[in-house]
């Protein structure tokens, strides 16, 4: 009997032993984790104001549409197919007064802009007071709000 409770002993201390290993080794993990992600919001902190930021958030929007800025209705998603997103990105990102990374494409994609977004967000892109936002301005509200949200995660 004595035997067998030394043996049930043993067997519990070694179970209890890994598994305090494999937490030690989780820790490790999750810390290295953490660092490579401030590295990378550093990264995205520097890069929110250029152009290939702003083209790369307009195709977002297209794709999963935008809500919570205070308007009276949300942008749905989906609303044209990925080349046709880009192209159009590319348009929009030039009446914030910036040149686009293909000016040639932004020239010729005004058509695309007027017949899939000019309702909501005007023909000159300006907005509608409550309804749509102004995509002419400098800065988009969807791109402050990541900014002020790195620099919450950063400790600014
Ligand atoms: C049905 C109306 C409607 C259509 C069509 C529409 N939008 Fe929007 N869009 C909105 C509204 C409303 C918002 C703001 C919603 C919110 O986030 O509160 C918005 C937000 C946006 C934003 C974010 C602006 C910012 O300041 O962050 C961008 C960029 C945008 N739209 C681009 C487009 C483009 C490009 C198209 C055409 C492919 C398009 N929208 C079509 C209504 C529309």
């Amino acid at each position: 009997m004595k035997k067998e409770i030394f043996l049930l002993l043993t067997v519990t201390l070694l179970l209890f032993g890994c598994s305090k290993q494999e937490e030690s080794k989780k820790e490790v993990k999750t810390e290295k984790k953490v660092q490579i992600d401030i590295d990378k919001l550093k990264e995205e902190y520097l890069k929110l104001n250029t152009t290939e930021y702003i083209e790369k958030y307009i195709q977002k929007v297209i794709k999963n549409g935008s809500k919570g800025h205070g308007f009276l209705e949300e942008m749905p998603g989906n609303i044209v197919d990925e080349k046709t997103a880009k192209l159009i990105s590319y348009y929009v990102v030039e009446l914030t007064g910036r040149k686009s990374t293909h000016p040639k494409e932004a020239k010729t994609s005004q058509i695309f802009y007027t017949s899939n977004c000019g309702s909501c967000h005007g023909e000159n892109g300006k907005g509608i007071k409550n309804s749509a936002p102004d995509l002419t301005k400098k800065h988009y509200l969807g791109i402050e709000d990541r900014r002020k949200e790195i620099e919450r995660l950063l400790k600014k």
